[in-house]
């Protein structure tokens, strides 16, 4: 038996690699993505949002201040929103340095570079539209990016890709625009929404905090737009304990910065 099993779960969960490796390399950078590769962890999370000149670019934040130096770099820009910023201006920005000086010099990788990162390390995705309302048009635009990378041909459908996002207007959209893909709703949905959330999604993605037993069972007990059972990742789980308590519950996935410690606790 596998951890998860012994923990009362059918099969192991996935494990998904928040923001790339996170706890080890800065989130949503391309160094990120190697760590989790480093670490044999096949599918990773991101988060798009949009450049001012219409770049799509991988970063969590909605204002640069956090995770790059653009108040040094652009002092009276304030505050710092993304989409604010050409992607030209956002290329010379350091997005590693905060996090320690071996990063200095990662930068805001565009979707586009994400993907093709990915792809050297023939990893998958869980991208996440962050934000969508300050964005019109993202759902097609990243699909269009997706689609010009090869991503949305029948083998990355197959079990490749998976989009995701707090706004169910947001999944709804892609799901209408390409019914194929693979579609996750983050949050919690009240057990009496799960129906109409069935529709256009193929996975209900929580907060780890909010989990029940009994809510993942009711989750999956509904059939996704796919015909398949609408499936549950639990986010974000760093430590061995809750991540064995929430594979026992039956999670699908499990979404964590330390992807290492997941998978040692629960297999997958
Ligand atoms: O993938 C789940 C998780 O990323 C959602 O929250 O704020 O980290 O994007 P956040
Ligand atoms: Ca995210």
């Amino acid at each position: 038996l596998s951890p998860a099993q012994a923990a009362g779960g059918a099969t192991s969960p996935l494990v998904i690699a928040h923001r790339g490796a996170s706890a080890y390399a800065p989130e949503n950078t391309l160094a990120a993505v190697d760590r989790a590769a480093e670490l044999g962890i096949r599918w990773v999370e991101n988060d798009v949002q949009r450049t001012r000149d219409g770049e799509l670019v991988v970063i969590h934040d909605d204002n640069l201040r956090r995770t790059t130096d653009a108040e040094e770099v652009f002092p009276g820009r304030a505050p710092w929103k993304v989409k604010d910023f050409t992607a030209a201006e956002i290329a010379r920005l350091d997005a590693g340095g905060w996090f320690g000086p071996a990063y200095a010099g990662e930068r805001v990788p565009t979707l586009e570079q994400f993907v093709h990162r990915l792809e050297r390390h023939h990893q998958k995705l869980l991208l996440e539209i962050k934000n969508p309302e300050l964005y019109p048009g993202i759902e097609r635009q990243a699909l269009k990016v997706l689609s010009n990378e090869g991503w949305l041909d029948r083998s990355h459908l197959a079990g490749r890709l998976i989009v995701q996002s707090f706004s169910a207007d947001s999944v709804r959209t892609v799901h209408e625009l390409k019914p194929g893909v693979r579609t996750g709703l983050l949050g919690t949905p009240s057990v009496s929404d799960l129906l109409d959330c069935a529709e256009f999604a193929d996975q209900i993605n929580p907060s780890y905090s909010s989990l029940s037993r009994g809510y993942v069972s009711s989750v999956q007990a509904f059939d996704g737009p796919h015909g398949r059972p609408v499936r549950v990742f639990a986010w974000t789980v760093d430590d061995a304990r809750t991540a064995q308590r929430v594979a026992g519950y039956g999670v699908d996935g499990i979404i964590t910065n330390k992807p290492d410690v997941v998978r040692k606790a629960v297999g997958g």
